[in-house]
């Protein structure tokens, strides 16, 4: 069986080690794999979080991965699991086109195998069948450099984040009412939840929209509020609610707190209340239910601060920087785009509206451009763009990139100008490197994670 992504694909590895993805007898030996791996030190008490992290995409209906998502790697009696890495499923949306997307997650090997490729072996198994479900890229968080060895970039901004200590926040004058009040959401909150996030995206910063967001849905909105969802995801979500019982806005917080702070990974509100004039109250709504929030057995006895993870930029940060605070710059999402003519291809809507709404409207023209092991050519015309592989990298393009680096470029990471200051080998023909804008311009993103 040479076919990676197919469920009954089966390898045997040099050493006699076997590849092949789990089934649900594997899941006990998956999660011993997972607390060993994760360990601070090889003989330190397993990892009880990422046992419970796996175990929600292994035995909780987690909608985004179950065990059969699951590659793993096994002793040569088959029984114990040397390395696993679970495929998630997930969508972002690009200027509003939607477009599917493989997450590895839980990425680990035993430290007895470390070094010997098992990993990459996974990857392989990962990306064919990845490939296979139609996702047009992969993207992951993780440690730094390791996965540039598996064609992936930095491209995508991720966990910006303000901290604010409780004590910074003022009490509530003894005169005055909360303008607002949190409570748990429940489904029938979904539908209302979906349209203060959705508005949520529409947000711009200085002048531009977000190029990049989740794609979050109603299925996974239900499972984050399922009584059985008992897993380790980040979040769960809240109802900002008026003095006359509206819903208002909306906030992700912490499912379990794991370190002294309680997490936000999203908040928004309505036009009629804008964050900046409930900002205290909702800082106070969220201290007052940090005791209702489990606690890690190694976690502080009491959080203390609130931390807000919401991305390089957010509306809320200027407020927030009005209190005591500390700040983090965002990092970035690895991301591996294997078919870039595919991926340009999927998300043409966008680019023709972009270059009917510049200065290049009406423009007709080929871009030529080398990745210098491969090429492509971008066609354009009024209300058509596409793309095509072409035989050769094109010694004749108008546009030179590394190939990694043109995700930097594809996914708005980085503007044309900013890349060709940081790469000599990024070259552009001067007439074509304000179009390439147009088509792929930088602008922030938002991936609020769908864990
Ligand atoms: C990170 C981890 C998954 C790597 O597993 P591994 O079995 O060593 O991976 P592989 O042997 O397949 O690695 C592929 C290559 O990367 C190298 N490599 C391994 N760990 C590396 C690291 N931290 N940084 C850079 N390179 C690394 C390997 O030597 C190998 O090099 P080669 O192909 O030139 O021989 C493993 O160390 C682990 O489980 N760590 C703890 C869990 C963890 O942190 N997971 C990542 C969460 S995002």
């Amino acid at each position: 069986m040479h076919d990676l992504a197919h469920p009954d694909y089966i390898t045997t590895l040099t050493g006699g080690l076997i590849a092949r993805w789990a089934n649900p007898s594997d899941i006990p030996a998956i999660l011993a794999c997972y607390g060993v791996a994760f360990a601070d030190h090889p003989n330190g008490s397993v990892n009880t979080f990422a046992i419970g992290y796996a175990q929600g995409f292994l035995t909780r209906n987690h909608p985004a991965a179950g065990v059969a998502d699951c590659a793993i790697i096994c002793d040569t009696e088959n029984r114990t699991v040397l390395a696993a890495t679970i495929l998630m499923r997930t969508t972002i949306d690009y200027a509003g086109i939607p477009i599917p997307v493989g997450r590895p997650e839980l990425v680990a090997s035993h430290p007895a195998v470390r070094g010997r490729g098992l990993v990459r072996h996974i990857f392989a198994m990962i990306h064919a069948r990845s490939a296979q479900r139609g996702e047009y890229l992969q993207m992951i968080a993780g440690i730094p450099y390791f996965y540039r060895q598996f064609g992936y970039e930095y491209a995508i901004a991720s966990a910006g984040s303000r901290k604010v200590p409780f004590s910074a926040i003022p009490p509530l004058p003894a005169s005055d009412s909360e303008p607002i009040t949190l409570r748990r959401a429940t489904p029938s909150d979904i539908p209302t939840i979906l349209a203060l996030y959705a508005r949520d995206c529409q947000r711009q910063h200085d002048g531009q929209p977000l190029n990049i967001t989740a794609n979050l849905d109603a299925t996974y909105l239900a499972w984050t509020m399922n009584p059985h969802t008992d897993a380790i995801d980040p979040w769960v979500p809240y109802m900002i609610i008026d003095g006359d019982g509206n819903s208002v806005g909306y906030a992700f917080t912490s499912r379990m707190r794991w370190l002294n702070h309680i997490g936000i990974w999203g908040i928004g509100t309505n036009s009629q209340f804008p964050l900046h004039t409930l900002f205290a109250s909702i800082a106070r709504g969220l201290i007052a239910l940090s005791d209702a929030i489990p606690a890690h057995e190694t976690a502080p006895a009491q959080a203390d601060t609130l931390f807000f993870c919401l991305g390089d930029t957010h509306p809320i940060y200027p407020i927030i920087e009005t209190y005591p605070h500390t700040r983090k710059a965002a990092d970035a999402w690895y991301v591996r785009i294997d078919d870039i003519p595919q991926f340009i291809n999927h998300i043409t809507p966008a680019l023709v509206q972009m270059v009917a709404d510049s200065p290049f409207a009406g423009y007709v023209g080929t871009i030529a451009v080398s990745c210098y092991r491969f090429g492509f050519d971008i066609q354009i015309s009024p209300g058509h763009i596409s793309a095509q592989a072409t035989a050769h990298a094109q010694t004749n393009a108008v546009a030179f990139y590394p190939p990694l680096v043109m995700v930097q470029q594809l996914l708005g990471y980085r503007s044309c100008q900013q890349l060709q200051v940081h790469y000599p080998d990024v070259r552009v023909d001067a007439t074509i490197a304000p179009l390439i804008d147009v088509l792929f311009p930088a602008r922030p993103t938002w991936v609020v994670a769908l864990d």
